[in-house]
């Protein structure tokens, strides 16, 4: 079983294990003792399948079983030892085993509360919380099945409580990511004379999609904005203004390892441009691929409703078909419409697929051989031909598809769904295979042989108590933005990171101002081609082991690109010393 389906079914064990042993207690408390009996033999062997689930967790790694070892089994094991006594105890009647039945519940629902609310790592709150938790329900329900529940009971109930609220909401010791830069923006560096200027001007617009008429907010009144394109070594000029976006707008040049000064983070390299402000960018295009721009004020409202677009950078003037293919879900239709532009036979083509949604697109493309020349705008070493297989493009991601125009028509599909042909042209493409980027091209030996920093990122879901309001947040290593400690490092530093996906959702990852080169997948080496991305999908269960070179000094957004995930607190910041 993978690591995901595992935790998805140590999610459902632990769901049934009380449900079995709170209808047992409720059976024997009824005097029903073959429902008793048998509830409570189901809610034993749901307790019996969580043991096994969280084994082999803890055998996928620590970062999945931390707080269900330390607190679930303990609590388990007393639930499945009282509930035998009380069993043992009333051959007879069943109604005195009422009691130990719900005890046994209340420690298995504790025991998954700390998974699904908690989670890792184990903390002394979230322990102390299961078990006052679980004596005082336990001590409530003698109470209310007529017996007294003695004092002691939930005195001590009251105070591992307190204990654990105490513990859980005094404030983080978070070195306060956001406050040490909030004493001005850094000064824009000198790049030399702008060779390419754009104006973009985002303001609330009607656009057209599919003939029909659509709320957005745009960059000069189309979704997606204008295509920027320069060749290496222009320097680009991009004026921002903003008409009528109430919450502001910045331009975030993704995956572009531009100077933090021109990151377009709000609250961190610049403020947000208000209505009537604007804000000028200025950076070298010295990276060639293909990337895009989209607004990271509000972002996640922001790109969704249109305030993003495309740009290029090429090493020569383009010769050949050159094609950006950028995807995005706006107000439940699908962009871009599908268009048809013949080639001629023998012609180079290049497909630019680009993902601006939050969630992985898979791309197939029909009718010919083709080649991924470059991912994430770095190209590919080695790249061989392949054929009927599909990619999967993560949130923020890019894929560069090339191939000769053969004489039939080709067809680009996203998810089943013709976005770009060459002539009539239809394929099944959905069953199709689906290539894995860490095992195509030629490999590289890894460049470094020591790490001088390495950090872990679990990434979970979990309750945060930290703002006004409690809020079921998405966490990286327990903590929600802005409680996530940025990670501390130094110019010239070679920095690992260790990913792990403990939650049943993926995670698209994201680091501003460099590209991270990928090590490991669930530990298994990369054989391919060296990958050097600014997006990956971390999938539920696995790990990623990525590394990169601190060459780029500021303060970076290192994030989930679903970014409704990074809204609701999966966000932190690399920073240097
Ligand atoms: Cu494309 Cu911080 O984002
Ligand atoms: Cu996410």
């Amino acid at each position: 079983m993978s690591t995901g389906s595992l935790l998805a079914a140590d999610l459902v064990v632990g769901v049934l294990a009380p449900a079995g042993w709170l209808g047992g207690g409720a059976a024997a408390a009824a005097g029903r003792r073959p429902i008793a009996l048998a509830l409570a033999a189901f809610g034993l062997l749901a307790t019996l399948g969580r043991a096994a689930t969280v084994t082999a967790l803890a055998g996928a790694g620590w970062w999945f079983a931390a707080e269900k070892v330390l607190i679930a089994a303990p609590l388990s094991l007393a639930a499945v030892v009282v509930a035998g006594q009380g069993l043992v105890r009333a051959p007879v009647d069943i109604r005195p085993a009422a009691l130990p039945l719900l005890f046994a519940g209340y420690a298995e629902a504790s025991a998954l509360l700390v998974t699904v609310l908690h989670g890792y790592p184990a903390s002394p709150a979230a322990g102390l919380l299961a078990a006052g938790g679980t004596a005082a329900a336990t001590a409530l329900s003698r109470r209310v099945l007529g017996a007294n529940p003695s004092r002691a009971t939930f005195l001590v109930a009251a105070v591992a409580m307190l204990a654990g609220i105490g513990l859980a909401v005094a404030p983080a010791d978070a070195t306060g990511a956001t406050t040490a830069h909030q004493h001005g923006y850094p000064a824009a560096a000198p790049v030399g004379e702008p060779t390419r200027r754009f104006t973009l001007t985002a303001a609330t617009a009607t656009v057209r999609v599919a003939g029909r008429p659509v709320a957005a907010w745009a960059f000069n009144g189309q979704v997606p904005g204008p295509e920027l394109t320069a060749t290496v070594g222009d320097v680009l000029e991009v004026t921002l203004r903003n008409t009528d976006i109430a919450r502001g707008v910045t331009l975030h040049w993704h995956g572009y390892d531009v100077p933090t000064d021109q990151d377009g983070v709000p609250g961190v390299t610049q403020a947000a441009v208000l209505p009537g402000q604007e804000f000028v960018y200025r950076f070298r295009a010295d990276q060639p691929g293909t990337y895009w721009y989209h607004t990271h004020e509000a972002s996640d409202v922001g790109v969704r409703m249109g305030l993003y677009g495309v740009l290029v950078v090429r090493p020569t003037p383009a010769t050949g078909v050159d094609v950006t293919v950028p995807v995005h879900t706006l107000a439940g239709h699908s962009l871009p419409e599908p268009r048809t532009e013949p080639a001629k036979p023998g012609e180079p083509v290049r497909l630019r697929l680009l993902n601006t949604d939050s969630t992985t697109h898979r791309y197939a493309l029909a009718g010919t051989a083709f080649r991924v020349a470059a991912i994430d705008g770095a190209d590919l070493a080695g790249p061989g031909s392949i054929v009927d297989t599909a990619v999967l493009v993560p949130a923020g991601g890019r894929y560069d598809l090339v191939f000769t125009a053969p004489a039939a028509p080709v067809g680009l599909f996203v998810d089943g769904r013709l976005v770009y042909s060459t002539g009539p042209v239809s394929a099944a493409t959905l069953d199709w295979p689906v290539l894995d980027p860490l095992a195509y091209g030629s490999a590289a030996q890894v460049p470094w042989s020591r790490f001088d920093k390495t950090f872990t990122l679990v990434l979970d879901r979990g309750l945060d108590l930290h703002g006004l309001l409690p809020r079921y947040a998405h966490t990286v290593n327990g903590a929600a933005d802005p409680d996530i400690p940025p990670e501390v490092v130094q110019d010239g530093d070679i920095v690992r990171f260790t990913i792990v996906n403990r939650s049943t959702v993926v995670h698209p990852w994201h680091l501003h101002g460099h590209h991270v080169l990928v090590l490991s997948r669930d530990g298994r080496r990369a054989t391919g081609s060296p990958l050097w991305l600014d997006s990956f999908d971390v999938r539920p269960g696995e790990v990623w082991e990525v590394a990169f070179v601190a060459d780029n000094p500021g303060v970076w957004a290192n994030h989930c690109h679903n970014l409704a995930h990074a809204q609701a607190g999966m966000m932190l910041h690399l920073m240097y010393a």
